[in-house]
């Protein structure tokens, strides 16, 4: 099995995608005591990720914090592109630093849109639904890729450390696929390390919140990452903490600033052994793992190192399309659009795919099977915010008391309040897009 960014597959089987790709669950205990967890979290619709753990402790002991995502526009907004904005919104209201990429090369390199059509549809489309949405300007950058040069600088000099077998092997790239979109995957490193430099607020924890088609390119950007550090922090086999020098200029001096580091910590139990370019603390955890390597991250300025921290990713289930498909825009049917006329948007909620049975009088007997009706997954991820409600739709329709027509009615309500909520600010957000840039 293999991930592809850029293709329109739908994934059923979250969980194997997450064990075959080295995803780690996302369990409650890495949401449950954050301040008024998002329902996305809640929910499970975010399944997986990779070292939230990191952004989880930020948030705990306050510690500075970044977003980092990214859209490609393509056409109109719909319900699946409203998911990461949602999610970025939260993380906001919770003291994340907001960095937004809008992905013009990405889109100009693979579906051959120009970078004006691409700048209009950001800026009379997505940016006028975000702010809609609820995006606040401060501590807020959105950016375009093909505009900021310092992330377009790191992505080619990053490059450095990637061969073209491993882009073969991760993307399926052959001699017909373009230049630009070779380049892709290392601008979107570039996206994705440029908020630790320090004109963008330095080294730190930094998440990116994705669908999974996207995974792909946060192990780039992990693997990038790692191999441009001066440091490595590991678990050796015979189980001790030890820091280790990667690059073979200045080992005395890096090994002298890395006891410093650890002294700084309180860590005193060091056995230093200049042989191997490392130093072995005896007293340290694995859970003092994070701390350390990020204290040396910081440190690494001084060697003219990059420092990065590995970025830390979630994963978002994809919403499916009102007709069972995947909800894209070039499914005008399977998607509702924050545009969308409210006369639009009801047909498409009355024509959607449920889980209601054949008959009525089937209905009443076995119940319907909200795990597979497009209504039900329109509550769950956007129209709904009371678990308790959603918890007695839930039990009325399996249990046969609740029917698909009221259903479909209360969706389409529910749906009609948030359009109508949606355009008057976008009215009003109109003049405030430059405070977003
Ligand atoms: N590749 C993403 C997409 O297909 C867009 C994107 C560009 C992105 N840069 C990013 C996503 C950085 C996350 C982080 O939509
Ligand atoms: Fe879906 Fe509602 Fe019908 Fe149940 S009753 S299958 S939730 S539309």
């Amino acid at each position: 099995m293999k991930i592809d960014p850029w293709s329109s597959t739908t994934y059923q089987d979250y969980s194997r995608l997450r064990d075959e790709f080295g995803i780690q669950e996302f369990t409650d205990d890495l949401w449950n005591d954050l301040p008024h967890p998002h329902r996305l979290l809640r929910r499970g619709i975010v399944f997986g990720h990779r070292d939230f753990q990191l952004i989880h402790d930020s948030v705990v002991k306050n510690k500075p914090w970044a977003i980092l995502t990214g859209l490609m526009p393509s056409g109109k907004m719909h319900l699946g592109h409203k998911m990461v904005i949602d999610e970025v919104i939260y993380y906001q209201s919770i003291g994340a630093d907001i960095f937004i990429a809008v992905a013009d090369v990405e889109a100009f390199a693979t579906r051959g849109y120009t970078l004006e059509e691409t700048k209009e549809m950001a800026l009379n489309e997505y940016v006028p639904n975000y702010i809609a949405l609820g995006l606040k300007p401060e501590k807020c950058h959105i950016y375009f890729q093909s505009e900021n040069s310092d992330v377009k600088d790191l992505g080619y000099i990053l490059g450095k450390k990637v061969n073209w077998s491993q882009m073969i092997a991760t993307y399926g790239f052959d001699g017909s696929t373009n230049m630009t979109h070779i380049f892709s995957p290392l601008l979107q490193t570039g996206d994705i390390l440029h908020v630790q430099l320090k004109k963008y607020g330095g080294i730190r924890p930094t998440l990116v919140p994705v669908g999974v088609d996207q995974d792909p390119h946060i192990r780039l950007s992990r693997d990038i990452a790692q191999s441009h550090r001066l440091y490595n922090v590991i678990v050796t086999k015979d189980n001790k903490i030890g820091v280790f020098v990667k690059v073979d200029k200045n080992i005395e001096k890096l090994l002298d600033n890395a006891e410093q580091v650890l002294n700084d910590l309180n860590f005193s139990q060091l056995k230093r052994i200049n042989d191997y370019k490392a130093i072995y603390i005896s007293e340290a955890k694995e859970h003092d793992i994070p701390l350390i390597d990020e204290q040396l991250a910081k440190s690494e300025h001084n060697f003219n190192g990059y420092g990065f921290i590995q970025p830390s990713s979630t994963y978002h289930r994809f919403i499916t399309g009102l007709t069972g498909e995947k909800m894209s825009s070039s499914k005008p049917e399977s998607a509702l659009f924050l545009t969308d006329s409210i006369i639009d948007a009801k047909k498409k909620i009355m024509n959607a795919k449920t889980g209601g049975a054949v008959t009525l009088e089937e209905q009443k007997k076995s119940g319907g099977k909200p795990g597979e009706c497009m209504i039900y997954e329109l509550f769950l991820y956007h129209l709904i915010e009371d678990d308790i409600e959603l918890k007695q739709i839930y039990d009325s329709c399996t249990q046969g008391k609740q029917m698909c027509g009221n259903c479909k009615k209360y969706a389409s309500d529910l749906m009609e309040k948030l359009l109508n909520i949606l355009s008057d600010k976008r009215e009003k957000a109109k003049d405030k897009i430059k405070d977003y840039f």
